[in-house]
């Protein structure tokens, strides 16, 4: 059975997750995947958007919002483990899959392990790479310093690079709810993820083995995930499509989500059209092949029906 709602809790790898499931029964799936260290609220704009034609699931990774952290350490192969039994707890067999920034992390990872349980993938302010070293030591400084001077200084640092200059002035109040999303984060997740995050394998060899649908957004202003890295990306997936979105830093959803949506929604109805036109030629297929079986199957009566022995004749 179904549960419609916004913060549904799952069982999933022993673990409760927090988890938002609307939009019709029978349409299309996607699923959305936030960044650090956010929640799945951060996508509202979307789920708003995607509801009235899709069903839209947005979840907590653990440790993140409503979702426990379990005593596990973080990585990204355990995030991935926890989508996977998500989805087929949910019964969801196949997924467009949308991650920003971590999340992109997290779909990058699923796709090149799990192909067959994506049909679409979007890759908003993210990357192939691994962490450099000197990214490396700076999370461990930042791992560091969260525990000397608190998560709200470190709220206070991290909103500096997130968003594009201009969206101090015309975008005060995301700002301020984001800040809030990082404060009620607990530190000891901040500190296991950027570990996990730190430890992440580079996924840019495997990206000319997708073979699904991909659309890239990027903020323009993006300078944690710059366009550059998605300019890569998207030169490496065949058929991939980049959208960089104006007036956007590292949160493109939230900065400029208009623009975001509307890349969005073109994106995942041309999938959805694609597939249907498969669906149909794939139906179309099959009536063919029956309707010939049929034919072969009446002839083959039809020729034994003819020669069957006539009456033996009766000799007086
Ligand atoms: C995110 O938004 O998920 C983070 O910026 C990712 C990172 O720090 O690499």
């Amino acid at each position: 059975m179904r549960y419609i709602g916004t913060d549904i809790e799952a069982i999933v790898n022993k673990l409760n997750i927090s988890y938002t499931d609307e939009g019709p029964d029978d349409a299309p799936v996607i699923i959305l995947i936030h960044g650090f260290p956010f929640n799945k609220s951060m996508w509202n704009k979307q789920i708003e958007m995607l509801i009235e034609h899709y069903r839209v699931i947005a979840y907590d990774v653990r440790g993140h919002g409503n979702s426990a952290a379990g005593t596990e350490d973080f990585s990204i192969e355990l995030f991935v483990n926890d989508l996977l039994g998500l989805m087929d707890i949910l019964k969801i067999e196949k997924a467009m899959l949308c991650g920003l920034s971590m999340g992109g992390y997290i779909a990058l990872n699923a796709i090149e392990n799990f192909p067959k349980r994506f049909n679409a993938l979007i890759l908003c302010d993210t990357n192939c790479a691994a962490d450099t070293p000197e990214a490396k030591e700076k999370r461990m400084m930042t791992i560091e310093n969260i525990g000397k001077y608190g998560i709200e200084n470190y709220a206070s640092e991290s909103i500096k690079n997130l968003f594009a200059p201009e969206s101090f002035v015309t975008n005060k109040e995301k700002i301020v709810g984001i800040k809030e999303m990082i404060m009620e984060t607990k530190a000891q997740t901040l500190c296991s993820t950027l570990h996990a995050l730190s430890m992440r394998k580079e996924t840019c060899n495997k990206l000319r083995e997708i073979s699904v649908p991909v659309l890239l957004m990027v903020g323009k202003e993006d300078q944690i995930t710059p366009p550059a890295a998605a300019r890569l990306m998207q030169k490496n997936i065949r058929g991939s499509v980049l959208q960089i979105i104006e007036h956007a830093g590292h949160l493109s959803n939230i900065e400029n989500s208009y623009e975001f949506n509307n890349q969005l929604e073109k994106f995942v109805s041309s999938v959805n059209q694609q597939s249907e036109k498969h669906m149909k030629r794939d139906r179309l297929a099959s009536e063919v092949i029956n309707s010939r079986k049929v034919a072969k199957r009446e002839k083959l009566e039809k020729d034994l029906n003819s020669k069957e022995p006539e009456h033996p004749k009766i000799e007086e």
